[in-house]
């Protein structure tokens, strides 16, 4: 996407973008995170259709996830497309390739892999520290609730968060594939190890969608993300 080495935006931009899990990404599957202040730009116009009437800061973040996720894409060889946005506000990735898209106050990421080898993906980023405790009872499970009590207080706020980006970045990566809502309280996380989690649903048989781990990583002393990936 940057033809141009001279251009100082470009050169910025590639500064300032991070790959995320390094370990899984390779010729078929990008995932970086980029403030958003490094993801400036216009869009395509048919994203711009998509976005027209939204709030300004609105439009920023819908822009720098489009950019992230061209930059990407570019990466993997894949060919210049617009990202449109459905009516269910899910994103519409070309066919050759699936992906996912997250930003909070700061800061975008977002994944890009080949349909050829993956089915699909779900990222999410999140600040550390806003899932507070009034929201537990609607955002876990009581057996997760139990989880986090027995856990040494200064780990809380990093693995509710954890947790918490978890159910997003698994609604994400179901959603493509299923097309129905799942509520917080119809999953249920656990750690498997220091840097992945598992997904089942608390009613009902699991399905192929619950079976990859969601990985995670600490990003900075301030955000977290979450990876959730489907071969094909
Ligand atoms: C869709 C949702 C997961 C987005 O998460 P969020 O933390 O609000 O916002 P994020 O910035 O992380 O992600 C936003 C991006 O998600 C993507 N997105 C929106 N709806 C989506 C869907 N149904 N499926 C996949 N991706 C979706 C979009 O790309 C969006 O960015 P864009 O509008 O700029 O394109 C969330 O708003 C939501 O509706 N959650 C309710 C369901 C849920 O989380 N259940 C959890 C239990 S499994």
């Amino acid at each position: 996407m940057c033809l141009n080495a001279q251009d100082s935006r470009c050169y910025h931009r590639a500064m300032t973008i991070h790959p995320l899990l390094p370990d899984l990404t390779g010729p078929d599957l990008a995932i970086s995170w980029a403030p958003l202040e490094a993801l400036s730009g216009d869009p395509h116009p048919d994203e711009w259709e998509d976005i027209a009437s939204a709030a300004s800061n609105r439009q920023k973040e819908f822009a720098a996830g489009r950019l992230l996720a061209h930059v990407l894409s570019d990466q993997l060889g894949l060919p210049p497309a617009p990202l449109r946005r459905a009516d269910d506000r899910s994103p519409v990735w070309p066919a050759d390739r699936t992906g996912s898209l997250s930003h909070c106050d700061t800061i975008c990421a977002a994944a890009v892999g080949k349909r050829s080898a993956f089915q699909s993906v779900g990222v999410d980023i999140e600040t550390i520290g806003r899932v507070e405790q009034k929201l537990w009872p609607t955002l876990f499970t009581e057996k997760e609730a139990g989880y986090f009590s027995s856990l040494a207080p200064d780990t809380v706020a990093l693995e509710t968060t954890l947790f918490f980006s978890a159910k997003e970045s698994f609604y994400k990566c179901q959603y493509p594939l299923t097309k129905e809502w799942v509520g917080f309280q119809d999953v249920a996380i656990t750690r498997t190890d220091q840097h992945a989690l598992a997904i089942a649903p608390t009613r009902g048989a699991a399905q192929a969608w619950h079976a990859a781990p969601i990985h995670t990583v600490k990003i900075s002393a301030s955000h977290v993300a979450t990876v959730m990936l489907l071969h094909a």
